[in-house]
């Protein structure tokens, strides 16, 4: 059955005008509970111990801190840098345990004794590492805002190389491959730079792999 239509007439613009009106400040204005729900409830503080860079932390937090936000804000370890806060970029790639990790995507009491490095770890007695150096060298960087976590990856690349693992564009899993410029781009692939520093990042890990000579 068809139904019944208001004719167009009957509608005057002054009415619509207003109806609209209203439907537009009640769709704008934030709903009356949204007040209350804004500040995030707090939950009980978890104590978390930390090795980072040799330094051992106890830290009470909230235990829904992440691992990123706990150096930076925690531990003012601001080298490590939030750039996507969803595991896309890398600029938060730090080493846990000898492995890398994106310290955006996990929390800081899932790492409750662990051994973390960051960038400013790197640097020995005031040296810097070879890695750094190496980009340094090579230019591998312009702004600079991922080349904290694509060095602490090309660190952490180098011993995976070196313990064998393979990479997905490694053809044959139970030979270690040489560690081709094709080898450090597919293991690099976790790390963006926006400026494109790509080419110089590739021949700065090159560098370091034959030894740092170049
Ligand atoms: Fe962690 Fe982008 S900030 S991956
Ligand atoms: Fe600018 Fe990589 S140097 S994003």
């Amino acid at each position: 059955m068809e139904r019944e239509l208001t004719p167009r007439s009957s509608i005057s613009r002054r009415r619509f005008l207003g109806t609209a009106g209203v439907t537009t400040m009640v769709l704008a204005s934030p709903p009356a509970f949204a007040e209350a729900t804004a500040e995030p409830s707090s939950l009980p503080k978890e104590n978390v111990r930390l090795s980072v860079n040799g330094r051992q932390h106890a830290l009470d937090l909230d235990p829904r801190t992440t691992l990123l936000d706990t150096l930076r804000e925690h531990l003012a370890l601001t080298g490590t840098k939030k750039g996507c806060d969803q595991g896309q970029c890398g600029a938060c790639t730090i080493i846990v345990n000898g492995q890398r990790i994106n310290s955006c995507l996990t929390l800081a009491v899932m790492h409750d004794g662990d051994e973390i490095t960051t960038i400013e770890g790197l640097v020995e007695d005031g040296d810097l590492h070879p890695m750094q150096a190496a980009f340094v060298r090579h230019d591998g960087l312009q702004c600079g805002y991922c080349t904290p976590g694509q060095i602490c990856s090309a660190v952490a690349l180098l011993a995976e190389h070196r313990a064998g693992w393979p990479s997905h564009v490694t053809a044959d899993g139970a030979t270690r491959p040489a560690l081709s410029d094709a080898e450090i781009a597919e293991r690099m692939s976790g790390n963006i730079c926006r400026c494109s520093a790509y080419p110089n990042i590739v021949a700065a890990i090159r560098d370091v792999n034959e030894g740092g000579r170049g």
